[in-house]
Parts: structure tokens; sequence; C-alpha cells
């Protein structure tokens, strides 16, 4: 089958090399010239596990191209998906600027049939709000193809987003229709239901909630544990032993269950804002989302207060880990991009290491930081360290040498990785979250 992917980002483009390695023709779109180019000299312009080697294969298989240009991708296309960002307005709504334009340009473009599928993350209400822009873009062309818009959401996670898309949990698909457009989402994926992914066919509106429900509810899982974290500090507890007690329950699950610094990335945030502009728009209550949002801003906020407390004046502070988690080069509402500020402007030193995001971290970040090429290297001298990112590289430190690289005493462990006892052990002053 011939498909469309407009918008070759983290979720576009692992779409589309996915899609081209379970043998459908794939075309992916983007207005970024400069990415275009690299997609089509087999360069991945993102950090991804697996995926240069999977668009290279594909690119050489002659299964996937990439264009800048819409009107060329189109003909015989039977699905084209929008995969563009939806990025936080200031008052909290997702901005769907992106999804319309790429709307009525499939409706400019097209000469035939084709299902607009929306993979971007959008509020409930935007597939009508897309079908509505596409009937009257038709109606001024004077002509009468079918385009039936049908929800897709995406749940890849980045760092895990190849095995995520082959072999996902479920694959939700919200349709309002029973007829040609259901087909050919069944046939599209086909190569998953054979082997047993199931697909969840609902609504579209039901299947616009089920996504941000989804990140709504695991935010809230690690805002549940942050707000433990501070009544641990409070009363002598240990939040890893209360999250590991409440986790074992099969009803509660481990997953998500995790005190740290809060939730950063390009997900989380932006779709717990969206519900809470939702929620507004709607009139209707949603406490817990609001909550969560709050847990998450007071959580990051409280750490890095500590931090500060902590330092000397004109401090030196080695800095762990850029990006929002580790196994990607996403700095989209990355802890660091909040600390980093806050440190400079304090008068103190920043030497930062990240394994794969320090470019984008200095093209977001252009001056003012040392960037050191290894977490010894940032370490050196310096009078606290702070962990922001669970990389594995930082897992295995040799505390008793980071000890002896450092000048102070202070480790602020972020995410919770390392043992006290054995920090304490090394001459360390250990900084957990919810470990009194
Ligand atoms: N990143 C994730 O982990 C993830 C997971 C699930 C869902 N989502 C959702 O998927 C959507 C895309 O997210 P992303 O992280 O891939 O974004 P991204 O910013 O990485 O990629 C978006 C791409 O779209 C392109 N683009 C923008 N406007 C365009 C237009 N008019 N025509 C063609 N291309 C255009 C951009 O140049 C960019 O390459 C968002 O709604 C997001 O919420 C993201």
């Amino acid at each position: 089958m011939k498909i469309v992917i407009i918008g070759t980002g983290y979720v576009g483009l692992v779409s589309a090399v996915c899609f081209s390695e379970l043998g459908h023709d794939v075309c992916g779109v983007d207005i970024d010239e400069e990415k275009v180019k690299k997609l089509q000299q087999g360069i991945s312009p993102i950090y991804e596990p697996e995926l240069e080697e999977l668009l290279k294969r594909n690119l050489e298989a002659g299964r996937v191209t990439f264009t800048t240009n819409l009107e060329e991708a189109l003909p015989d296309a039977q699905v084209v998906f929008s995969a563009v960002p939806t990025p936080p307005n200031k008052d909290f709504s997702a901005d769907l600027k992106a999804v319309f334009i790429v709307a009525e340009s499939v409706a400019k473009y097209t000469e035939g049939d084709i299902v607009f599928v929306n993979k971007s993350t959008v509020p409930v209400g935007t597939g009508t709000k897309c079908e509505e822009a596409i009937t009257k873009t038709l109606k001024e062309r004077g002509v009468d193809f079918k385009i039936p818009v049908v929800s897709n959401p995406e749940f890849l996670r980045e760092g895990h987003a190849i095995p995520d898309t082959m072999q996902p949990d479920r694959i939700v698909v919200g349709i309002n229709e029973n007829g040609w457009a259901r087909k050919v989402m069944e046939e599209l994926y086909v190569p998953l239901t054979r082997v047993s992914k199931p697909i969840v066919w609902m609504s579209r509106e039901s299947s616009e909630i089920v996504k941000y429900a989804s990140n709504g509810f695991l935010a809230n899982k690690i805002s549940f544990a942050n707000m433990l974290s501070e009544l641990c500090e409070a009363t002598g507890g240990n939040i890893r032993d209360v999250t590991k007690g409440m986790g074992m329950d099969d009803r509660i699950g481990p997953r998500f269950l995790h005190s740290g610094i809060g939730y950063g990335g390009s997900c989380f945030p932006k779709d717990v804002k969206a519900l809470i502009a939702l929620s507004r728009e709607t009139g209707v209550d949603l406490p817990l989302i609001q909550a969560t949002h709050d847990i998450n801003q007071h959580q990051r906020k409280r750490y890095f207060q500590k931090l500060l407390d902590a330092l000397p004046k004109n401090a030196t502070v080695g800095l762990w880990g850029l990006s929002f988690k580790p196994r990607t080069d996403d700095m989209r509402e990355a802890p660091s991009l909040d600390l980093i500020p806050l440190l400079l402007d304090a008068g103190h030193t920043v030497q930062a290491h990240d394994p794969v995001a320090m470019e984008n971290a200095k093209s977001i970040i252009t001056d003012g930081v040392d960037w050191k090429d290894s977490a010894m290297a940032a370490a050196e001298n310096a009078d606290a360290v702070i962990l922001l990112t669970e990389w594995d590289e930082f897992r295995g430190i040799d505390l008793s040498r980071l000890k002896l690289t450092m000048k102070g005493n202070d480790l602020f462990d972020g995410r919770n990785i390392y043992d006290p006892a054995e920090a304490k052990e090394a001459g360390l002053t250990y900084h957990g979250i919810g470990i009194s």
C-alpha cells in the first residue's frame, strides 16, 4: 500500500521507516529542507536506537522516499498520515495550526480518494474540525473526493520507538464510519494484526481522548510518587521502599512509579497542559490533571532550590544528562533547560555532559556552559555534581573516583539511581529525592 507521512520528526520518521520495513511503499514529507536532504542520504536527523539502520535499509530497497513536495507525494497514495507537531500555546491549549494546514493541503492537492489519519496528539473534536476544513477546500476546488478523517494516536516512547512501533501493545483506531476507510486501516495494519497485535476500534472522539488519558494517567503516576517523596522526607520514610512496596501489588504495578525531578519531554508536559486547557474549554473539572501539573512544577523547583542552597558562592557544578530522558537527544522540556539558567544567573559555573544530546543542547544554550566529553570531566573540581538524566553510563560511575575528581562532596541524584550508603562510604554527601 502507498502511504504518505507528513512530518518526519520523532513520530513521523519512525512511522515511515517502520511501515516501509513492514513492506509498504512510504513517502515522508517535511517542510524542513535540511532534514529531507539528510533523510534522502540515509542520515537520521534525530538520535533513536536502530533508526538509522532501518532508514538506510529501506532507502536502499526503494520502499521509503522523502520530499518537501506534498503534491508530488500524494498520487496513488491510499493513506496520508499527519505527524506534525502540536506544541502548547501560552494558555496551555494545543497549537493545531500545522494540523489544519496539512489537512487543507491534502484536500487541495489530492487527485483521488484518500484516508486522512491524525497521528499527532490532538484534543477531542479536532478530527471533526479537520473534516470541516477538508470539505470546505474540496468544495472550493469543485471536486468531491472522499477524504474521511481517522484518529490513530501514537504511543511510542522515545528511546524505544522502533520496538514500540513494530510490536505495539495495541493499535487504537478511531473512526466514525464503517466502510472503505476502515478496510484501508485494516489492510494497512495487516502486517501487525497477523502477528496478533490488536486493533482497538472506537469512535474518533474516544480515540482522541485515549491518547491524552494515557499520558495524563502516566504523568499522574509520576506525580503521585513525587507527592509522596515530600512526605517521606518530612517523616523519615524512603520513597524507593514505598514505591517498591506499592508497585509489587499487580493492581498498581511498578512502572512510572518513581520519584525524581519530575517528568519532562515533548509529550507529558504538553498533553497534561492540553487537558487543563480542555477542562477550561469544556467546563468539565479535571482536578487530578491540574494536581499532576502542579506537583511536577513544585517537585522540580524544590529540588533545584536545595541544590542552590547547598552551593558556595561562585561554585562549579558538574551536570550529568541534558536530554529529558535517556536514549534520546530530545531536549524539549528537559529539566536541564530549567536548571542551567538558574545556576548561571546565580553566578555559578556549569560543566555539562550528555552522551548524545550535547549538540542539541548547544544549539539551545548558546552561552555560558562548559561542555565536557565525559562524566568525569564534567565532575572535575566541581563543588557539586547533579544527575538529571539516568543514562546507563552514569549508573556505573565509581563513586570513590568521583569523590577524588570533585573539589566538594555534594552529589545530587535527581533520579534516585545511586545507593545512599555507597555514596556516603565514598565520602560524598548524598542528596536523593524522598530519602530522609
Ligand atoms: N515524540 C514523541 O515521543 C511522541 C509520541 C507520541 C505522540 N507524539 C505526537 O506526535 C506529534 C509529532 O511529534 P514529534 O515529536 O514527532 O514532533 P517533531 O517536532 O519531532 O516533528 C514534527 C515534524 O513535522 C514537520 N512539520 C511541521 N509542520 C509541517 C508541515 N506543515 N508540513 C510538513 N511537515 C511539517 C517538522 O519540520 C518536523 O520535522 C505531536 O502531536 C506529538 O504530541 C509524539
